[in-house]
Order: structure tokens, then C-alpha cells, then sequence
């Protein structure tokens, strides 16, 4: 961020949201006495929050929201008596929250959520009688917090407790006169049942309480209070599933015990997202079900036990940007009504008793980004796809354990675009990418992958019938694949010397095939590459060395009786052998092959909808890259 801005001594307002600036804030910033305004949130700002910002008499709103700040909140900001705005949410910031914020009367709206602030809540805060915002979810903050107190400034609207480490929360008395608030998130909070004082707020448009330990039925009376959105999901709620009133919209009880069947009133919801997944309901879907689709944006029912087929989407228009029916018993054919869902980009149907044929029209879907297929019925042989229908948004497939024969679609990978041409748009990090957490389960070690699906491109065609060659035009099409499985199938012929063009892949398996040849020595360009499989083909002659080819393992390599050379024991004849030394391997061992895709938390509770709504056409498709959703069980557990 350029330190000239520091020279601009007449400037009452600066909003740079929703850039790139990196760097620190430069401490020039503090010249700028007459700055009323500044606006830095989603940008990749470093360093800490300089208290020469202190110097800003007339300040009243600082946003610095989403930037990776370090440090504490300067004392010097305390000095500010018009403060009125204080947003330094989801940085890296340490410390305590100064009890000197009580300084700061005219404080409307305080946000320091998803930091690293540690200590109590300042009973300081509990005397700022003008505010109305309060964020301070996802800290370390232990003591007591006091929601009853909070409660009883006037103008309270908001209020975010969520993950932290509070010994308790005190809650209201039952039967307290506060006020009516309007978004509540106590998620994460060791709750044991739902707060009673919950039943006198009538003016509530977003409550959670996820991730708490709340079990026995959904009260009737939690339902009635609510408009707009409910997070109940990731507790032990048990019984049927409560139809709430028409005035919800986004509906998320997943990870809890509910069973019993989906009841027809259901349908009758004019409802954004439903998240029912990871419960134990079961049955048929109602048939009026595809009738939701007109409101719904975002469905989940994975993790059940759906059974019978699913039903038709056929009403017009359809707004379903994702849909996960995961592992549940669903069966029969896929609804060819889907292709009326022209604003799909998620589509998760892995793991059911789907009897199909490669579902080829659904690259009708213009903005198609995901498409999960593995673990069910489809087979026959992907015949190639029509000029019309050409997936032309599509980054992640996988038709994994399926019974598709025939040879490999290679038409497909020419048609692909989104895996060949590199767009500005890969490196998009949207402002709300907070909201979603796209992380890769590597043989059970969760890491984070990135905010948004971003530049993620995966094929996978694991277990299934394939045969014949890889085609060589592989090389001219996937540039910017990160995965490739084509483990498991019966594919012969060499391994084409045009795969090093994939300079983007990172995960190669080729194992149990019954591929011949030498391993071509040109792979050793592709220097993304962190895992490699070549096992249980017939390759033979020596395995090629330099770059990442010193790292690989030697179950790499097993099951070729003619391969020789390091890491494996049976020497080449004429080459001498070099050994590895354990620590070859290390560089390996930092980037582990990507096992499980998981889309976790998609809608993040505070205004993302309606966010949402609302940036739907600044950034047409790529909404959905912030919608959260809950996609998950790509791999068996
Ligand atoms: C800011 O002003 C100072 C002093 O007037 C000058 O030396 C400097 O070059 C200016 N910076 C920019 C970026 O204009
Ligand atoms: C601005 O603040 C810094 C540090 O708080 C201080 O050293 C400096 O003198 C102040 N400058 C002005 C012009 O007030
Ligand atoms: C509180 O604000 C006043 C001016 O409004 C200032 O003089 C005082 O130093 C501030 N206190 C702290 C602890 O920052
Ligand atoms: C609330 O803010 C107003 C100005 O917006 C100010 O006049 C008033 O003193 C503040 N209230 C308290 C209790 O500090
Ligand atoms: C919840 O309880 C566990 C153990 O009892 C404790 O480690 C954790 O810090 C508590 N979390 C909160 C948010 O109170
Ligand atoms: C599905 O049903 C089977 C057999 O009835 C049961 O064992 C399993 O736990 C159920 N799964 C879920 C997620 O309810
Ligand atoms: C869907 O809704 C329309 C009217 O909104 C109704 O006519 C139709 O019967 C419904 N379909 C199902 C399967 O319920
Ligand atoms: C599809 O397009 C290609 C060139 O773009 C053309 O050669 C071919 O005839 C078309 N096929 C059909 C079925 O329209
Ligand atoms: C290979 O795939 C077949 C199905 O095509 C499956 O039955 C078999 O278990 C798979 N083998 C391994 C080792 O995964
Ligand atoms: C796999 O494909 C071959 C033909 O390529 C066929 O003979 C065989 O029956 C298929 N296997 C299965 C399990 O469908
Ligand atoms: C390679 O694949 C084989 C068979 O699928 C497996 O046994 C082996 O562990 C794999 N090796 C690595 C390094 O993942
Ligand atoms: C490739 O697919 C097979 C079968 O689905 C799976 O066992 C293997 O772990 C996958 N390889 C990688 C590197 O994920």
C-alpha cells in the first residue's frame, strides 16, 4: 500500500475494499487528520495496526476486516473519541482486549472475531451503552461472558460469542425484560440445552447454536421465534423433523439425530438453503420435493438413508446452485429434469445405488463446477458429448467405483475447458471466501487447501473398466489438472510422454493397470508432482531420477516384476545403483497425496445469504464460491 496516501492531508474518507494490497498499512496513514473514514477490509494486509492511526481526532469508522494483521489493538485507538465503527475481525490479531475500550462511548459497532485475542471480555465493554454490533466469536477469550448484561444496552442487535473459551456464559433470567436482538451466534459454546430466555425473543433473523452438546427434541416454541436463518446442526437433537415456519430461509439441522421420514409440508417451505445431512432419516423423498426448487439455492441430505428415486426438478425456475444427495440408498436414473437447474455448480450424488449411464447431458449446465458420481452404478462407455453440452465450467469429476468400460473419454479432455485454459479467475479470493473452508483429508490429516475451490482441478476415474491406451492428447488438454486417478482400471499401452505437459498435476496414480514401457524420463519435468503410482502394471526398465522422482517411495513401484532401480531393491544391469538416503525423502513428506475434497460450513451465519443475494450479480456464477455448503464424504471414511 503506497505511503503516498500519507500526503492526501485533505482526506475525509478512504475505501480501498477488496484488493490485493499487501505490505503493511503505512503509519503515513496518521497524517490524515482529518480523516473520518477508512476502509481496508479484504485485502492481504500484513504487520501490525499502527498507533500513529491514534492521531486521527475526527476518526469514526476503521474497518480492517480480513487482512492477516499481527499484533494487539494500539492503545492509542482508545484515544479516539468519535469512534463509532471498530472492525478488525478475522486477522491474526494477539492479546487482550484493552479495558480502555470503554473510552470509546460512542462505539456502535465492535467486531474482533476470528483472532487469536485471548483473556476475559473487559466488564468495560458491558458499559458501551451505544453499541449495538458485538462480534468477539471465534477468540480464546475465557471467564465469564455476560449475554445478560449484553442484553440490557438498549440498541443491541448483534451479538457473536461463538468459539471461545468461555468457563461459562449467563444468560438472561427466563422471564427478563431485554432487548430484542436480532442475530445471536452461540455456537461452539458447550451449550447443554436451549437458553430459556430464547423464548422471549421474538425479533430473532439469525440464531445459532452449532456445535453444542443440546440433545432431546427441537422445541416447538425455538421455531416460532425465528425468521430468516436457524443453525441447529452438530448437536444431539433427536425426533422428527420439525417443519418450521414459511419465514425461514435457511434451515441447517445437520449432524444431529433426527429420524423418521421427510413429511410432504415440507415442500410447502419457501426456503433458501436445507441442510438435513448426517442424520437418520430415511425413505422416499416426498414427490412435491422437486417443487422446493423454485426458492431452495442450496440442499443437503447426505448421510442419510434416503431411499427410492429422486424425484424431478422440473419446476421452473429452478435456483439450486449446489446439491448434495450423498451417500444415502437412492436408486434408478438420475432425473434428466436437472438440466432445467441451469444455475447448478455443485452437484454431489457419490455414494448411492444410482443405475445410469454417464449422465453426458448435465454438460448442458453452464456453470457445472463439481460433479461427484463416485460410488454408485453407472456404466456402459462415455460416449463423446455433443457440441451443445460440453461441461464448460468444470474443474472437479469423479466417477470413481463406478462400472464405466470402453476407453478412456478422451473427447471429454479436449472439451474441457475450465481444466485447460488458465482465467483470472482461479486466482479469485472472494471477499466472503471466510465462509468456506475447502480442506483435503490426507490419510487423516486435515489440512486447509485453500478458501475457495479456486484453481482445484481433479479428475478421477478410479475403479472402474476403462481400457486401451492413455491417450496421448491428454498432454494437450488438462494443463491445469492437480489430480489425476486412473487407478484400478485396465488400461494398457505406454504411459504417453506428452503427461509432462501437465506442469499443474500433483497427484498422478496409475496403479493397477496394465501398462508396459519404460516410465518416460521426460516426468521428471513435471516438478508439481508429489505423489506418484506407477504400481501393479508391467512397466519395467529403470525408474527415472532427479526432481521430485528422488522423493517417491518405493510403493510406487511395486508390482512391476521388469522395473528396476532406486527406491526399489532389484538393481538395473548395467547401471550402477545409488542408494537413497532417508533423507531424500524428506521433501516429500510435506505434501502428501490429496485423499478427501470437504466443503465444510458453506453458508456462514451472519448475512451471508443475503450477501449473497446481493453480490449474485456482481460476480454472476462465482457466487457460489462463498455460498457455504457441506460437501463431504468423497472418500470412505
Ligand atoms: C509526500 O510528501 C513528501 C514531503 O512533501 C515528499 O517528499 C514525498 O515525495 C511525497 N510522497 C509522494 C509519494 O508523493
Ligand atoms: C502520531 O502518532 C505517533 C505515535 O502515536 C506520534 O509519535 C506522532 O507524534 C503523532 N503525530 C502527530 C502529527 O500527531
Ligand atoms: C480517553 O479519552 C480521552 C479523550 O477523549 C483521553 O484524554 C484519554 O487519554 C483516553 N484514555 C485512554 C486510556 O486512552
Ligand atoms: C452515544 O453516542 C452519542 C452520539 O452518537 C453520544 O452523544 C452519547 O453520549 C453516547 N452515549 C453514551 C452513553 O456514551
Ligand atoms: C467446553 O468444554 C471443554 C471440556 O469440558 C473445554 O475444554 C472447552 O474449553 C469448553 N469450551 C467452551 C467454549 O467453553
Ligand atoms: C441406515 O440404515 C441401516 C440399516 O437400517 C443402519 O444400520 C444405519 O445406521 C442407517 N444409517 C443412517 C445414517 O441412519
Ligand atoms: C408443484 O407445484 C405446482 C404448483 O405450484 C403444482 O401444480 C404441482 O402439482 C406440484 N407438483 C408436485 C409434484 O407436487
Ligand atoms: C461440432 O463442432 C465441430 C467444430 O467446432 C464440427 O466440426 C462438428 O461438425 C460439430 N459437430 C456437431 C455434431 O455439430
Ligand atoms: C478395483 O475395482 C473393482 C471394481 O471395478 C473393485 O471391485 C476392486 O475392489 C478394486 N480393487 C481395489 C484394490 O481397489
Ligand atoms: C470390462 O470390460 C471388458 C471389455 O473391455 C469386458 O469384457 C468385461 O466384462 C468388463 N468387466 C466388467 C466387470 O464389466
Ligand atoms: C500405490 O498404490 C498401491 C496400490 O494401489 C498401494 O498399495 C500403495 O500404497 C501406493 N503407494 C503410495 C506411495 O501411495
Ligand atoms: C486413487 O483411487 C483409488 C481407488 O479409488 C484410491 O484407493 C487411491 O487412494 C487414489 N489415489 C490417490 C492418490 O488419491
Amino acid at each position: 500500500m503506497p505511503s503516498g496516501f500519507g500526503n492526501l492531508t485533505n482526506l475525509e474518507v478512504l475505501t480501498l475494499t477488496s484488493n490485493r494490497l499487501s505490505g503493511e498499512i503505512p503509519s503515513s496513514l496518521g497524517n490524515l487528520i482529518h480523516l473520518v473514514s477508512l476502509d481496508l477490509r479484504y485485502n492481504q494486509l500484513g504487520g501490525r495496526i499502527h498507533s500513529s492511526l491514534g492521531n486521527l481526532s475526527r476518526f469514526e469508522w476503521l474497518y480492517l476486516h480480513s487482512n492477516q494483521l499481527v499484533g494487539g489493538i494500539p492503545l492509542s485507538l482508545m484515544k479516539l473519541p468519535l469512534l463509532s465503527i471498530l472492525d478488525v475481525g478475522s486477522n491474526m490479531l494477539t492479546g487482550i482486549v484493552p479495558s480502555q475500550i470503554s473510552n470509546l462511548t460512542r462505539l456502535t459497532e465492535l467486531d474482533i472475531s476470528a483472532n487469536r485475542f485471548h483473556g476475559p471480555v473487559p466488564d468495560s465493554i458491558y458499559r458501551l451503552w451505544n453499541l449495538s454490533v458485538i462480534r468477539l466469536g471465534s477468540n480464546d477469550l475465557t471467564g465469564v461472558a455476560r449475554l445478560d448484561l449484553l442484553l440490557q444496552l438498549d440498541g443491541v442487535m448483534e451479538v457473536d460469542l461463538s468459539s471461545n473459551a468461555f468457563s461459562s456464559i449467563i444468560f438472561p433470567k427466563p422471564n427478563a425484560n431485554v432487548s430484542q436482538i436480532k442475530v445471536l451466534d452461540l455456537g461452539s459454546s458447550n451449550l447443554t440445552e436451549v437458553p430459556r430466555f430464547l423464548k422471549r425473543q421474538h425479533m430473532l433473523d439469525e440464531l445459532s447454536l452449532s456445535n453444542n452438546k443440546i440433545s432431546g427434541q427441537i422445541p416447538e416454541w425455538l421455531l416460532q421465534g425465528i425468521i430468516g436463518t436457524l443453525d441447529l446442526s452438530f448437536n444431539y437433537f433427536q425426533g422428527t423433523l420439525p417443519v418450521p415456519p414459511n419465514s425461514i430461509g435457511y434451515y441447517r439441522l445437520s449432524s444431529n439425530r433426527l429420524s423418521g421420514e421427510i413429511p410432504a409440508s415440507t415442500c410447502e417451505l419457501d426456503i433458501d438453503v436445507l441442510d438435513l445431512a448426517d442424520n437418520n432419516f430415511y425413505g422416499p423423498l416426498p414427490l412435491c420435493f422437486g417443487n422446493f426448487s423454485s426458492s431452495l439455492r442450496a440442499l443437503s441430505l447426505s448421510g442419510n438413508n434416503f431411499t427410492g428415486e429422486i424425484p424431478d426438478f422440473s419446476h421452473e425456475p429452478c435456483r439450486l446452485l449446489m446439491m448434495d444427495l450423498s451417500s444415502n440408498v437412492f436408486e434408478g436414473q438420475l432425473p434428466r429434469s436437472l438440466t432445467n437447474c441451469r444455475r447448478l455448480q455443485y452437484v454431489n450424488f457419490g455414494r448411492n445405488k444410482i443405475t445410469d449411464s454417464f449422465p453426458s447431458w448435465l454438460g448442458l449446465l453452464p456453470w457445472l463446477k463439481v460433479l461427484m458420481l463416485h460410488s454408485n452404478r453407472f456404466h456402459g462407455v462415455m460416449t463423446a458429448p455433443s457440441n451443445n453440452s460440453l461441461f464448460p465450467s468444470l474443474k472437479v469429476i469423479t466417477l470413481s467405483e463406478n462400472n464405466l468400460g470402453g476407453r478412456l473419454p478422451a473427447d471429454y479432455f479436449a472439451s474441457l475447458p475450465a481444466m485447460k485454459y488458465f482465467s483470472p479467475d482461479d486466482e479469485f479470493v472472494d471477499p466472503f471466501a471466510q465462509m468456506i473452508t475447502l480442506t483435503i483429508l490426507d490419510k487423516g490429516i486435515e489440512r486447509e487447501f485453500g478458501k475457495t475451490l479456486g484453481y482445484f482441478t481433479l479428475v478421477d476415474l478410479s475403479n472402474n473398466n476403462f481400457s486401451g491406451t492413455i491417450p496421448v492428447s491428454i498432454g494437450d488438454y488438462l494443463l491445469k489438472l492437480h489430480t489425476l486417478n486412473l487407478s484400478n482400471n485396465s488400461l494398457s499401452g505406454p504411459i504417453p510422454q506428452s503427461l509432462a505437459n501437465l506442469r499443474k498435476l500433483e497427484v498422478l496414480d496409475l496403479s493397477r493397470n496394465r501398462l508396459s514401457g519404460e516410465i518416460p524420463r521426460v516426468l521428471t519435468r513435471m516438478t508439481s508432482l508429489n505423489h506418484f503410482n506407477v504400481s501393479y502394471n508391467n512397466l519395467s526398465g529403470s525408474i527415472p531420477n532427479g526432481n521430485q522422482f528422488g522423493t517417491f517411495e518405493n510403493t510406487s513401484y511395486i508390482g512391476n516384476p521388469e522395473l528396476c532401480g532406486s527406491p526399489l531393491t532389484k538393481k538395473c544391469g548395467n547401471s550402477p545403483l545409488i542408494p537413497t538416503s532417508p533423507a531424500d525423502n524428506q521433501p516429500g513428506k510435506s505434501s502428501r497425496p490429496l485423499g478427501i475434497v470437504w466443503i465444510t460450513g458453506l453458508v456462514g451465519l451472519v448475512g451471508g445469504l443475503v450477501v449473497g443475494v446481493a453480490l449474485e450479480h456482481a460476480f454472476g456464477a462465482d457466487v457460489l464460491n462463498w455460498l457455504a455448503w457441506k460437501w463431504h464424504n468423497y472418500w470412505p471414511r
